[in-house]
Parts: structure tokens; sequence; C-alpha cells
């Protein structure tokens, strides 16, 4: 969301003073029906729209709104950010020495290796309370443009840190859970008080939006050419749960364009869609200013008035930047949109400023309005920032080195550009953190003696300089820990890698370090997208090392507990490691999800890229050990044919289902079949092994039945459910996974039409570095139970 431009507009920010009173209908001016709260939210924001003039309407369509004085609206900055904590990148909220910082959780990537929901809607809840107090003081907006659900389909994507990660469940899941925990009034989850807000969220940026700028393509200009196929089972599920599920109050579309149109000014994409099919209750926001983009960068529309009118009717409601105050009262008096739709937009606005309770009076008389500052930073926000670390955090690999006992380490050499990181374990899109705390600082409260020694200057490490100094610590170390990886300067907004290794002379400083090191050496990676490190598997004296993204405020406390044994880690890596040649050999271009041999494309993500990994999805161990099995599943699935299921199979469209077939890939569109009963328990027990307590993330997996293997465009497996579970040593605990068959055991066929396949399934427990479990479900049409062996 940051372009030159947008330094330009934050500048002129800081010049505008925030409004005295930061909400509406204070005693004086309640006597408006906008301010009666027994009436509906529609029925007041159509009172206050009524009462405007187009010059007024056209200057509330910007993230600064206006406000129309003569009526007690102040003016309102809708643009603040909170990715992981509340966040001053946005004009909306800032810091001074009321509330000189805010709990500044993990990078997204990080948070969601930990696989675990509950603590997605904690940090949600959190970041939401800390957003309230800082409002009641005059510090932040109401109105967050967080999370980033796009799905992390390529390892280069600058942005990719601020995302879930590479599969469309777990970013599902992620956007519903931090959502609800952002917008939900009620205590806890099931108790929301009607669609009241607590602050709004905004998923974003739809759609197919994951390339920033690679070898000269950038994201003004791309033109994503998708397949029905992948927008129907990778780009958009984000985005539907986060719609439907999560019911998120605002959507915003992304800068490129998708098979031709900007995101938006597409018709089908933001009315037919969100809107419509998916419900949405709140607003659509455009990226910042993806309006203006599409007119100056690719002259999508032959004026400026074209081009907001375009928007508008597509149904943009909100304008990150300034372009729709500028040109859509001329819009409108040039008969290119109707007042009317301005009006709407408006209104869908409002209804968000409502529920929020910016109209309702003064906010410290409203619910959250005795939050203020002590409820910023507290201890319990800080542990969890520190807790959401832990459980993200990936032991990749372990001889048996880790975890290091203290007692038995005189001396420890800390080394590398990121061993003494503090911001940079930030990430972007950050906040102001209560106090951070640096790996080396960490690990200094287990160690008395430890010499530091960066290696290198930076992460770019265009110099060997550092390395022998840095070699001669590690030859006098009982131990060493080694922090390589990026920072902002290698992946960020804007600036996508082309190389997957290590930059400049890291991999020297590895490599040297190692050889020198007297004792066991634990490498640390700290970067958010995937690094080829193959070169460091081979060196035998390297005892264990550790992804962990960037790790937040308390990241270096985390690191050291992880190391010393005081956290047992449980993190699984939340995408694919590609080896160097993936990405010269793929373009970053390329959308596809789908291997297509015909152009030697090797698809993409553990779903259908067969070729070789440094690291699969969902790889991750732990210091105990864990063994789970499946104890209670069915074993066929019988779907009843009504007069509307017709199967057809999935391999030759237009073959008609035998009585007694064998299954040759015959298929149900899910629209024809009661999917609402067709719910499987599964009930799978996990066992801990091994010598120390642990949370075990359980993995469950959807493989399709043989058959479609001939058909190119099935997964090659997909992850339909998972659950983190904590298992005491030598202790045992079950947990019930709940699948829909139409959900979980369908696919996505070529037009983008859901298919339930008949034959049989398997269910495969786990990822490939541990012990995998299968079971099979036959999915049969009733009155075809006799039929011959199913393939
Ligand atoms: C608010 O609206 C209700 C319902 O229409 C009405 O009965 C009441 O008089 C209104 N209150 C004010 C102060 O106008
Ligand atoms: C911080 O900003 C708020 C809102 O403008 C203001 O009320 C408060 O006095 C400021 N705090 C300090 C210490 O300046
Ligand atoms: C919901 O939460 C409110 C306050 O947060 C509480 O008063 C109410 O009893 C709760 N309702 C239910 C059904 O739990
Ligand atoms: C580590 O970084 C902090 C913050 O940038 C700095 O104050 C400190 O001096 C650094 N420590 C060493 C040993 O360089
Ligand atoms: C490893 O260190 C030894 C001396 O300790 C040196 O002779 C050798 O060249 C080094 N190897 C590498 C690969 O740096
Ligand atoms: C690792 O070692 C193997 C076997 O010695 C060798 O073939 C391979 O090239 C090495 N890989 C790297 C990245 O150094
Ligand atoms: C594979 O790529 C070729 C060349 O771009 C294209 O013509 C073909 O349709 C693709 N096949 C599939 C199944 O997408
Ligand atoms: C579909 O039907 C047509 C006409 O009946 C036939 O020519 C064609 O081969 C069939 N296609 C497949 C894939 O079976
Ligand atoms: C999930 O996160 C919550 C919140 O931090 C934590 O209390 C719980 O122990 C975690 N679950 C597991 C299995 O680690």
């Amino acid at each position: 969301m940051r372009t030159p431009l947008l330094l330009f507009l934050c500048l002129s920010f800081l010049i505008i003073p925030i409004a005295t009173q930061n909400y509406a209908c204070h005693k004086g001016s309640s006597q408006f029906p906008f301010c009666n709260t027994s009436l509906s939210y529609e029925d007041r924001a159509k009172d206050l729209v009524s009462r405007l003039t187009l010059q007024e309407k056209v200057q509330q369509l910007v993230n600064a709104a206006a406000g129309i004085s003569r009526l007690g609206v102040p003016a309102y900055e809708w643009w603040s950010e909170a990715l992981h904590g509340v966040s001053n990148v946005g004009p909306g909220t800032r810091f001074n020495a009321t509330v000189p910082g805010a709990t500044s959780f993990p990078a997204v990537i990080l948070s969601a290796a930990s696989f675990n929901a509950t603590l997605w809607y904690k940090m949600g809840q959190v970041v939401s309370n800390e957003a309230r107090a800082m409002y009641n003081v005059g510090l932040a907006g109401l109105t967050y443009w967080s999370p980033n659900i796009n799905v992390f389909r390529d390892p280069r994507w600058g942005r990719g840190q601020e995302t879930p990660g590479e599969d469309p469940l777990v970013v599902s899941s992620y956007a519903v859970k931090y959502v609800r925990g952002l917008q939900e009034v009620g205590t806890d989850a099931g108790n929301s008080t009607g669609d009241r807000l607590k602050v709004s969220s905004c998923c974003k940026h739809y759609t197919a939006y994951d390339l920033d700028s690679w070898k000269g393509v950038d994201r003004f200009h791309f033109d994503a050419k998708v397949t029905k196929q992948d927008l129907e089972d990778t780009y958009q599920p984000p985005f539907k749960s986060c719609v439907a599920e999560g019911h998120v109050s605002s959507v915003m579309c992304s800068y490129n364009r998708v098979n031709g149109i900007p995101t938006c000014a597409d018709p089908d994409l933001l009315k037919g869609v969100v809107r419509d099919q998916w419900d949405l209750d709140g607003y659509i926001v455009s990226d910042c200013d993806s309006v203006e983009v599409y007119y100056n960068s690719i002259k999508y529309t032959k004026t400026p008035e074209d081009a907001v009118a375009l928007a508008l009717k597509a149904g943009l409601n909100m304008n990150c930047g300034t372009y729709l105050g500028k040109y859509t009262e001329n819009a409108v008096k040039l008969k290119k949109v109707d007042e009317s739709t301005v009006n709407q937009a408006l209104i869908y606005n409002y209804v968000v400023l409502m529920r929020l309770g910016f109209f309702d009076g003064d906010p410290k008389l409203l619910p959250f309005g005795n939050l203020g500052p002590s409820d910023v930073c507290t201890n319990d926000n800080q542990q969890l920032a520190l807790d959401a670390a832990k459980q993200g955090i990936v032991l990749l690999e372990n001889n048996g080195a880790l975890p290091l006992s203290a007692s038995k380490i005189t001396k420890l050499a800390v080394i590398g550009p990121n061993a003494n990181a503090t911001k940079v374990m930030l990430s972007n899109y950050e906040g102001i953190p209560c106090r951070i705390t640096s790996p080396l600082h960490g690990l200094q409260k287990y160690v008395s003696s430890v010499t530091y020694e960066p290696g290198c200057s930076n992460v770019k490490c265009g110099d060997e300089s550092l390395i022998a100094k840095a070699a001669k610590a590690a030859a006098t170390a009982d131990a060493v820990v080694l922090v390589v990886g990026l920072d902002q300067s290698i992946e960020r907004e804007g600036l996508d890698r082309e190389k997957l290794a290590l930059p400049g002379f890291q991999e020297k400083l590895v490599t040297q370090v190692t050889n020198a090191s007297k004792g066991t050496v634990i490498i640390v990676i700290m970067a958010a997208g995937p690094i080829d490190i193959s070169f460091a598997k081979n060196l035998s004296k390297i005892g264990g090392i550790l992804w962990v993204g960037y790790p937040g405020q308390a990241g270096g406390d985390a690191i050291a507990q992880v190391i010393f044994g005081d956290y047992n880690p449980g993190g699984r890596s939340p995408f694919t490691w590609y080896p160097q040649e993936y990405a010269d050999q793929v373009p970053m271009t390329d959308m596809n999800m789908r291997a297509n041999s015909s152009r030697n494309f090797p698809g993409r993500t553990y779903r259908f890229y067969t070729g070789k990994t440094i690291y699969e999805f969902g790889h991750g161990l732990s210091y105990s050990t864990f063994s789970q099995f499946i104890t209670s599943a069915p074993s066929t699935i019988l779907i009843q044919q009504t007069s509307l299921t017709d199967p057809h199979s999935i391999l030759s469209s237009n073959s008609t289902i035998q009585p007694n077939f064998v299954s040759n890939g015959e298929a149900l569109d899910v629209s024809t079949i009661n999917c609402k009963d067709l719910t499987i328990l599964l009930v799978i027990g996990v066992s801990n092994k091994g010598p120390m307590d642990g949370s075990h993330v359980v993995l469950v997996f959807w493989k399709p039945p043989p058959i479609l293997e001939k058909l190119s465009g099935a997964p090659i497996k997909q992850l339909i459910g998972f659950e983190r579970v904590e298992v005491k040593a030598g202790k045992l605990e079950l947990l019930a996974v709940k699948l829909n068959v139409c959900r979980d055991l369908s696919l996505v066929d070529s037009e983008g039409l859901r298919k339930l396949v008949i034959g049989e399934h398997t269910i495969l427990v786990g990822s490939s570095n541990e012990q995998q479990v299968r079971h099979h479900i036959n999915v049969r049409l009733e009155g075809t139970e006799t039929a011959k062996a199913f393939v």
C-alpha cells in the first residue's frame, strides 16, 4: 500500500490537524434522526446522506473524509493498520507519550506457522482492545485495513511475510479467526452482540494479488492471467471465508488486473461476487490509490471521470487516496455515474461507522469506553506476543544437539547479521513495540559469557571482511548460535526477490563459522520467505536449524527459550521451501497453480508441485516424539440420488453413469447434493512418546481418487483440517475433526465448478517428515452399493 505517491499523502496528513472530536452526535447535534439509536443503521445512514450536497458527499468518499461540520460530523481518517499489532503506518493512528507503543506480534507468516486457530482469535482480541484504548484517547481510528489474506503463491513475493502462507485453508482459517477477534463485541465466541463492531477489519487485496515488483514487472501494470479453476480453489477461498464466515466489514480491491480488468473496476468481482454472492455487510475500499493507478499507469479509461465512474458502478465505495474526492462531482455532472450510486456507496460506509458507535455520542459512555492507555502493552498482551512467537517457530533440523543445555555451556558465540536484530523482527506494517528483545539479549539470559560478532555488516553482506573475526569467536566457544536471513532490504512491499539463496557472503559466513567452530552450531533463519539452504544440510557440525520468521517484539526471548529447551517447538512451515532452480525455471508472472508439462511448468505449492524441495509444507520437528492414529472414521459415504444428481464423468464430460458401474471418475456437481447433512467426524489420537511435554500439529489432507491422477488439475493432496494439540510426555489425547464431504472431498473442475467424485478417497494424516496414517473412504451413490469394486 505504500508508494512514493503515498509517502507524499502521508506527509500531507501530518499537517492536517486531527479533529478534536473523534465522534459524531455529541450533545447539541443529537436531534438528527441519524443520531437516533432507536432507528436502524441503514435508516440513520440514509438520513445522513439525504442531508448532504453533492459536493459534501464526494468529500466523504476518500480515506481522509472531510466530515460535515454543520451537522456535527467530524472529519474521519479511515486508514489505520493492525496487521500484527496496532500500527502507525496508516495516518489514522499514531503514538505519543500517552501511548508510546503497542503490543507487536510476530509477522503473520510466523503466527500462521503455529497452526493454532485459538491463538489467531486471541491475537485479534488483544489488538482490538489496544486499538479501542488508543481510539478513546484520540490516537487511533476504528477502521483497520488488515489482514492481508492473499495466498503466498510464489516464494519470492516480498509481502509473503504479511500472509498466512501458501495453503488456502490455513489462510481462510486465519482470516476468519483474526477478523472475528478484531470485530466481535461479545466477550467470547458465539456471543457477538448483534452487528455492532469492536473495530472494523478489512480483508485485502482482492484478488489474485501477489506480485509486487519482479524483473521489471510491477503490481500497477501487472495483468494476472488466472484460470477459473485456480481462481475458485486458490485465490478466492480466503476472501469468501473472510466475508461469509468471518463477517468482515470491508474488502479492499487490489492494484493489479485480473484477466484484463483492474479489480477495482470489475463489477463481476465486486458487486457480483463480494456484495451479492458472499453478501458483504460493509464497504469495499480501493488500494491506495488504485483508481488513479489504472487511469495513470495503464490508461484503462479515457478520463479520470471515467475512472471514478467505472469504479463506483463496479461497486467500490471508498477510495484510499484522493481520486474519488477530486473527480466524482464532475463525473456525476457529466452523467457518467448517477448520484444514487454515490449515495449507496456512502450508506455502506456510514453503516460501518454506525456499527462502530461513531454516531452514538461520547465513546467513553459506550462499550469499550473504559479502555485506556493502561490496557495497552499489558503483561498479558505481551505474554501473548511471546507465546505467538514460540508457537510459530519451526524446528527444521535437529541432529540431537537441540535443546542446548545452558549448564554445559560456559561460552556462547552469537553470530550473524540478524543476531542483534531489533526492528528487523517487527517486519512491515509494524507499530512501535512495547519493548523489544533481540536474539542476542534473549540468549544472554541463559549464558553469562556471550561473544557477539555480526559476521556481516548487514543482511546483504556485500563484503567478507567481518567473517574471520566471527570464525575466531566460534573457534573458542562451546556452542554457536548463528542468526542469518533477510530483512526489508531484500523482501518487502514493492520488492520481490529473484534469488532464493542467502544474500551476499552469508553462505560463506555459515560455512566458515561452522568449519572453525569448536562446538555445535545452531542456525537460526530469520526471514519470511523460504531460503535455499541445501548447502547447510551438508555441514555435519550443524546441530540444528530453526526458522523464526520475523518474530516480533519478544522474538529474542522466544528464540532463546526454544534453543535452551524451555519451550518445545511445534510450529510447521506454512509454505514449501523450493530450491533455487525453481526460481530459475518459473516466471513469477505465471499465475498458474497447476503444473503443465507442455511448457515445462512444475506447478506451485505442495498441492501441485512434485519437484525437489528443501522442506515441504507442514514440515516441522519437535523435541519429543509423537505418534498419531485414526480411532474412528466412516469408510463409506452414500450420496442420495435426487432427480438433480446427474453424474457425469469429470474425465469425459458426456459419459453417463450406468448401474453397476466401475467408477471412471464420475462426479456430481455439489450444487445438486444436499451437502448440509454430509458431515463426517474423524477422531484422531495423538500420543507423546518422547521425553518432553509439547504441542503437536495434526494435519489432515485429502487425496482424490486415484482415477483423477490422469486428470490434470486435481491436487496431489489438499489440507482439509488441522488442529494443534498439547500432549504431556507419555500421555494420549484425542481430537475430533469435522469434515464436510461436499467441501472437503471435492475438487474444482476446469470450469470452476465444485465436483464430488464417486470412488475411493484417501484421508492422509501427517506431513511427509512424520509418521503418516491413511484411511480410505468410499463415496458411492445410493443404489449402487452392489457395484463392482471401485477403482
Ligand atoms: C427516535 O426514533 C424513534 C423511532 O422512530 C422515535 O419514536 C423517537 O421519537 C425518536 N427520538 C428522537 C429523539 O427523535
Ligand atoms: C497524545 O495525543 C492525544 C490526542 O491528540 C492528546 O490528547 C494527548 O495529550 C497527547 N499526549 C501527550 C503526552 O502529548
Ligand atoms: C454476552 O456478553 C455479555 C457482556 O459481554 C454478557 O452480559 C451476556 O450475559 C453474554 N451472553 C451470553 C448468552 O453469554
Ligand atoms: C544491539 O542492538 C541494540 C539496539 O540496536 C544496541 O543498542 C546494542 O548496542 C547492540 N548490541 C551490540 C552488542 O552491538
Ligand atoms: C576449515 O578449516 C581448516 C582449518 O581449521 C582449513 O584448513 C580448511 O580449509 C577449512 N575449510 C573450509 C571449507 O573453509
Ligand atoms: C552436498 O553433498 C552432496 C554429497 O557430497 C553433493 O553432491 C552436493 O552437491 C552437496 N550440496 C551442496 C548444496 O553443497
Ligand atoms: C499448458 O500450456 C499450454 C501452452 O501455454 C497451453 O496451450 C495448454 O492449454 C496448457 N494446458 C493446460 C491443461 O492448462
Ligand atoms: C462425447 O460425445 C461425442 C458425441 O456423442 C463423442 O464424439 C465424443 O467422443 C465424446 N467425448 C468423450 C470425451 O467421450
Ligand atoms: C493455542 O494458543 C493458545 C493461546 O495462546 C494457547 O493457550 C494454547 O495452549 C495453544 N494450543 C496449543 C495446543 O499449543
